[in-house]
């Protein structure tokens, strides 16, 4: 068993980079042939997905702008819905296809807000890629067009996702041990 030790935590090696690849060719696949001729734009969500989205865009076989945006964090609340603050966008959102790469959907908060402000903005159509999905945590309504993988409701790290900063660089994803 492989493992990782991070600030005193134990994670235990349970999804290969192998295995998340053939997952993101996946998705590529059909965001290739319904993205065709929609010239999107797709949104990064920094820090976490920037290792799965320099694998999805390069496998994406259309042409499309990339930028990359910051989201504060939200403080608690969810009952106002100005929890959350988009930092760094600077393309216009009114009328284009909005494509959002996103390395997690949990609680789904975050992109419940986050799809309602760029609808907001005006996007023309939006779409939600995501890289793992947590079924059991979801609590909003949430959209998520493309989904490479679903998995357990347990806090994993790697391939772009931190434990307070530390473990994007893993190339696998490990798994916090009990
Ligand atoms: P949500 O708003 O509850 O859906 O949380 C989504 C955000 O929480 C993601 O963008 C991640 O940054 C973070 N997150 C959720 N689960 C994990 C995990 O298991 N590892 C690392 N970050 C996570
Ligand atoms: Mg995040």
């Amino acid at each position: 068993m492989k493992t990782v030790t991070i600030k005193g935590r134990r994670f235990r090696l349970t999804l290969p980079e192998s295995e998340i690849l053939q997952a993101v060719d996946r998705i590529a696949g059909r965001m290739s042939e319904e993205l065709a001729d929609k010239n999107p734009l797709f949104l990064a969500i920094l820090n976490g997905s920037f290792v799965f989205a320099a694998d999805l865009l390069r496998r994406i076989d259309v042409a499309g702008q990339v930028s990359f945006i910051r989201l504060s964090s939200y403080s608690g609340t969810d009952s106002s819905g100005d929890v959350l603050k988009v930092i760094g966008l600077t393309e216009q959102v009114n009328g284009r296809n909005v494509v959002v790469i996103e390395d997690m959907i949990d609680s789904g908060l975050t992109m419940n807000r986050l799809t309602a402000h760029l609808s907001a903005l005006g996007a023309a159509d939006l779409k939600v890629a995501v890289l793992f999905m947590k079924p059991e945590a979801l609590r909003y309504d949430v959209k998520a067009d493309y989904v490479a993988l679903s998995i357990p409701n347990d806090f994993v790290v790697g391939y772009g996702l931190d434990y307070d900063g530390y473990g994007r660089n893993l190339r696998d994803i490990y798994t916090l041990m009990p």
